[in-house]
């Protein structure tokens, strides 16, 4: 028999208390945080989807692995484990432990960009940008012509734009071209998977011209379930191996390991290059710890070898891909504006056109994440111009190209009925959505200012009545 229900393929054996707030409490929570729910304390989130990245439910195993962690300064055992783990994958033999995806980011954008230095990519992290452009370089997306359609069903969205990459790098001149950094999956692209056919042909492109390519590989095994599923070639390869292949195109990887190594803390930097590796290491020891242990302890090492295994089994991939599309299919048929096809890791709403009569320079997506948050206790995040928006001469808002609210889903914590109660809170905001009204920035921070920037309501000028 085939079941249509999706189950977790897993029992629970430790529970968290999920504090239940009522609405009224979560107004004032909102308005005490002034409409950011990154100042939220999260004893007061019902269901927290701000990111998959830390807040993976670790397995029975990973947890007797905490207990057998060594935590020696030098040669530690569990090391051995992870330095094995991630070599095996990536086939890479310079690997350097950090204490998760920025610092690593720090470290090789820090060697290799500085001033008049180029990075292209299919879209970078937000740290991932901010990292390249705090040392002076430039942080260039390209992003496949085809993502711009939200609603289409291409299956990889994720790819990059092939011949403007080619432009670029004539345009910037090959030898300023500090890297190309293929995101996969594509996060702030919308979660959208990367093909290997697009990435041989990047890799093509690099070779062309000299250039090096670093895989941000924090959704590699997400982003094999893709290909697999997607690219007729690989249908009979098991994921693993597909990751094996995505990491053998490329000469460099960054992995925060918070996402598909299921753990709740860690990263690492793998180089194929000896002297880039022994410059990376210098600054490694200055800035995170000795080369047996990064930012990490032993503990986390051990979970850290686990996790890469556990994340690449079938069972597992099915459920966390498959009840992900079931979120994003529930709101597309509620008529919730989505991007499509659903990603690995989180469903994206296209807040812009949610709400058509809040304009972009009041942040739709943020109101999302706001009533969200009032409704149902669910907290999101805006990766729209609250994230990516600039300001030009005259300080008017340089809009980011899409209003996105993402719903990112940890691994292994949230069951079929957590995901029943986001939908009902769903329908709560379409009835809602004409008496929404807008947010102003009262405060912000120079970089990254949706972490900690406050927010004002302004009065609903729409209004319609019904
Ligand atoms: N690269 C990508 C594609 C990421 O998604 C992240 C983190 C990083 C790098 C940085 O890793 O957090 O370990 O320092 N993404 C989290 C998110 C924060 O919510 O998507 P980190």
């Amino acid at each position: 028999m085939k079941h249509k229900t999706i189950i977790e393929p897993f029992r629970i054996k430790a529970i968290e208390p999920i504090n239940m707030n009522s609405e009224r409490e979560r107004c004032k929570l909102l308005q005490m945080a002034h409409y950011n729910p990154f100042l939220l304390n999260s004893d007061d989130v019902i269901i927290d989807f701000l990111t998959d990245s830390g807040t993976s439910a670790m397995s029975a195993e990973q947890w007797g692995g905490i207990h057998v962690g060594d935590e020696s300064y030098a040669g530690s055992r569990s090391w051995k484990k992870m330095e094995n783990a991630v070599r095996n994958l990536t086939g890479m033999d310079y690997i350097l432990p950090t204490h998760q995806g920025r610092a690593a980011e720090r470290i090789l954008y820090g060697t290799i960009g500085g001033p008049g230095k180029v990075f292209i990519s299919n879209t970078h992290f937000d740290t991932t940008r901010a990292n390249i452009e705090f040392r002076g370089a430039e942080a260039i997306d390209l992003p496949t012509p085809e993502a711009k359609d939200m609603s289409s069903d291409f299956p990889f969205k994720g790819d990059i734009d092939l011949e403007q990459l080619r432009i670029t790098v004539q345009e910037k001149g090959p030898e300023n071209i500090a890297g190309v950094i293929m995101t996969v999956t594509n996060n702030s692209g919308g979660g959208q998977p990367v093909s290997l056919t697009n990435l041989k042909e990047v890799r093509k492109i690099c070779d062309e011209f000299n250039i090096i390519l670093i895989l941000d590989c924090c959704r590699v095994a997400e982003n094999s379930y893709f290909i697999k599923h997607r690219e007729n070639a690989y249908a009979d390869f098991k994921y693993e191996d597909i990751a094996k292949m995505t990491f053998d195109l490329s000469d460099a990887a960054i992995m925060s390991s918070k996402k598909d190594a299921l753990v709740n803390m860690g990263g690492f930097l793998a180089l194929r290059n000896m002297e880039l590796s022994q410059e990376c290491t210098n600054l490694l020891i200055i800035t995170e710890g000795f080369t047996t242990y990064g930012g990490l302890s032993g503990r986390d090492m051990e979970a850290l070898a686990i996790g890469l295994k556990e994340v690449f089994e079938p069972d597992y991939l099915e459920y966390r891909i498959k009840s992900t599309e079931y979120l994003g299919r529930k709101l597309h048929e509620l008529g919730v504006p989505i991007m499509l096809p659903v990603g690995g890791h989180a469903v994206y709403i296209d807040a812009k056109k949610l709400y058509p009569h809040i304009p972009v320079y009041e942040y739709p997506g943020q109101v999302l994440v706001c009533e969200l948050y009032k409704l149902g206790g669910i907290r999101t995040v805006e990766i729209g111009s609250v994230m990516f928006g600039k300001y030009d001469d005259n300080n008017q808002l340089e809009p980011a190209p899409y209003e996105l609210v993402r719903l990112a889903i940890p691994r292994r914590v949230y069951t079929q009925s957590h995901i029943e109660y986001v939908i009902e809170t769903f329908e709560e905001i379409l009835r809602r959505k004409e008496e929404t009204s807008g947010l102003k920035i009262i405060e912000e921070p120079e970089f990254l200012r949706h972490f900690t920037a406050k927010f004002e309501c302004l009065p609903n000028n729409n209004k319609v009545s019904i």
